[in-house]
């Protein structure tokens, strides 16, 4: 499936097979190939929650609206992000790299974040952002479908999963097979309200 295939047939789906399964290696093969998204300053900043707990599952529906996906589909994932990467042996994000990037970029790392939490946490949400659009356009050539969700209690989420202290909750992303076909995409407003020429 090239990559415009994989846009035009994503859809947020919202009731997905329960009897479904994706199998650990698939699912492995998919994030080792989202985890090549793009980081700024390679950061690679997500943390993503593969909840598999039946239970647990359940507690984050009661969270999220009641939405049947939470609990139905083959695969929820709480992407999450580490506020504090940029700290945490920056180095080994450029080992390898020419000399000269490794002596540019890795003080560059400190000076960005340091004591910035507003761009610590911009920073993850743009990571998660695209790592998300990776995840569901991956799920989307093996076949299976997908929803991004929000709608849900961040902070309730965060205490069910145990997220650590300096971490955030960016999203939850849902993964298996439809039970129903999507009905058209509706409302999509034109190019000419979302495109400007150089200023606004
Ligand atoms: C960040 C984000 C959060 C969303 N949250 C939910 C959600 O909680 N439940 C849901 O059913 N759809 C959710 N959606 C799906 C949107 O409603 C959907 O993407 C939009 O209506 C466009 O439809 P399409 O993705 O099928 O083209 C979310 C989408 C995004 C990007």
């Amino acid at each position: 499936m090239n990559v415009s295939t994989a846009i035009l047939e994503r859809r947020a789906e919202k009731m997905f097979d329960p009897a479904f399964a994706i199998s650990e290696q698939q699912m492995t093969d998919l994030l080792e190939k989202a985890m090549l998204s793009p980081t700024a300053f390679n950061i690679q900043n997500w943390r993503i929650v593969n909840v598999k707990d039946p239970a647990l599952r359940q507690k984050i529906r009661e969270v999220a609206w009641n939405q049947d996906k939470v609990t139905d589909a083959s695969l929820l994932f709480v992407i999450c992000a580490d506020l504090n990467t940029w700290a945490k042996e920056p180095a080994r994000y450029w080992a390898g790299a020419p000399q000269m990037y490794q002596e540019m970029l890795i003080p560059a790392i400190d000076v960005y974040y340091r004591d910035k939490p507003q761009v610590q946490r911009d920073e993850a949400m743009r990571s998660c952002g695209i790592i998300a659009m990776s995840i569901m356009l991956l799920a989307q050539e093996q076949g299976w479908h997908s929803c991004p969700m929000d709608g849900f209690d961040f902070e309730a989420v965060g205490k069910l999963i145990k997220l650590p202290e300096g971490h955030v909750v960016s999203m939850m992303i849902t993964i298996g097979k439809r039970t129903q076909e999507s009905f058209p995409r509706v409302g999509k407003i034109l190019l000419n309200e979302v495109l400007i020429e150089n200023t606004f």
